[in-house]
């Protein structure tokens, strides 16, 4: 049955480029004729410009992954490979779904200890082009890596009211540290991207596991904080009754209470904010998650934003690799942001070989709140690197390759 043009999902719904991809040039997608949802776009990429000033930068649609038939236009499956560590979870199960839906993706691997075969079967019945293939138990692991450009992990224990993401480290820092050793010897040329908490350390342990494995590229390391993006770019548009998908605010730092700290001075559009409004939106921000976990009252955390925020995250990423030349997203990673940190949230710019530029810039010409905010988080999030480093130091040799 011919159809009228189907629903698409677009991370930023409103925004002028997806505007342009569903509807430029007339062409209308048609339920039948097309095997995937348009692409889960980010944000509107920033550029840096010479004088370190952000601007953003004219929106082109990627065309790559339609191509036209008469009038219509029809999805080309993608060309890369993901695999979700973790993908049976709260966190997994939606942004597996999420990638399924990415014309960027031929391949979709799940992995996980537990319930990974009953999501693989319900997540393969969705006629987009990634093919989705599950991988159940340790066994499993080298399959599911094989070949993969990018791998993201949600595999881990979530808090409860009364945690910090620091009390999940005991359990936490084995899995993560088990599932980076696996993908230094399977996939080591891929993306990681790391959800698991605590994100302020587990990205340093996976950082020192991938140095012992000998096959560690800073660049290809990544701590997802995206969702303090998503979260800062909403209470933002919320406060100030901007156009949702026009905000974009940085956050840098880390990913646990102080260390999170939103740059409302660098908010695009140019916003004014009082001293109260700064306070309100910076607290706001840091203690979202907190606002999740209490409001689901022992269930868990943040899953269904998170898998949102990672899929945009993975999205960067692969149009990073793919060649896309404008493509901005702030991310925990290894860099000389601040000297003292040696890892550090803030602006890159995803290429083909995962971070192509730090926005360092970015950190100048803070206000005097967020300068002290800065001074303020560095010794709790170097204490975080520091457990997450000595953790992988104290562990056993561990065999290469
Ligand atoms: P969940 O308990 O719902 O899911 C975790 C999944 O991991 C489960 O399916 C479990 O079987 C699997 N798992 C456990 N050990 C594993 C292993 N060794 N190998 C493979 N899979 C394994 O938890 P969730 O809500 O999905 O949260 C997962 C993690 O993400 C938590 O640590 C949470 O704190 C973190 N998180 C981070 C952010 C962020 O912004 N970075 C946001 C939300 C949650
Ligand atoms: C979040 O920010 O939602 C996550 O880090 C999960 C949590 O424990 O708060």
């Amino acid at each position: 049955m011919a159809s009228a043009a189907m629903s698409t999902l677009n991370l930023i719904s409103s925004s002028p480029l997806n505007k342009q991809l569903r509807h430029g040039a007339g062409a209308t997608v048609d339920a039948d004729h097309v095997n995937g949802f348009s692409s889960a776009r980010p944000a509107p990429p920033m550029c840096c410009s010479s004088s370190s000033r952000w601007q953003a930068v004219k929106m082109r649609p990627r065309l790559r992954p339609w191509r036209r038939a008469g009038s219509r236009v029809v999805a080309q499956a993608g060309s890369y490979k993901v695999a979700i560590l973790g993908a049976a979870g709260g966190i997994g199960q939606p942004l597996s779904l999420l990638i399924k839906m990415s014309p960027l993706v031929s391949a979709l691997h799940l992995y996980d200890i537990a319930n990974v075969n009953g999501v693989t079967a319900d997540l393969g019945h969705c006629n987009s082009p990634a093919r989705v293939a599950g991988f159940a138990g340790k066994e499993e692991l080298a399959g599911c890596l094989d070949g993969v450009d990018v791998v993201v992990i949600p595999a881990g224990v979530p808090r409860k009211p009364g945690m910090t993401r620091d009390d999940l480290f005991g359990i936490n820092a084995g899995i993560v540290r088990e599932l980076v050793e696996a993908v230094a010897d399977h996939a080591p040329g891929a993306l990681v991207h790391v959800i698991t908490n605590p994100v302020n350390s587990t990205v340093p342990i996976a950082a020192e596991v991938l140095k012992r494995k000998g096959v560690y590229d800073p660049r290809k390391l990544f701590g997802v904080t995206t969702l303090d993006v998503v979260r800062a770019n909403t209470f933002v548009a919320e406060k100030k009754g901007l156009p949702l998908a026009d905000v974009d605010v940085p956050v840098v730092g880390g990913h646990a209470a102080a260390t999170i700290l939103p740059l409302l001075s660098k908010a695009r559009p140019k916003t004014s904010f009082t001293d109260e409004e700064v306070e309100e939106l910076t607290a706001r921000i840091q203690n979202a998650g907190t606002e999740v976990v209490e409001a689901k009252a022992g269930s868990g955390s943040a899953t269904l934003s998170m898998a949102y925020a990672a899929a945009r995250f993975v999205e960067a990423s692969l149009r990073g690799l793919d060649g896309d030349a404008d493509v901005y997203e702030c991310a925990y990673v290894q860099c000389q942001a601040v000297p003292e940190l040696p890892f550090f949230a803030c602006r890159v710019r995803l290429g083909k070989d995962g971070v192509e530029e730090v926005a360092a810039a970015e950190l100048r010409g803070l206000t005097e709140f967020e300068a002290r905010a800065l001074e303020a988080l560095k010794p709790q999030l170097r204490a975080s690197i520091d457990k997450g480093v000595a953790y992988a130091q104290q562990l056993p040799a561990v065999a290469t390759g």
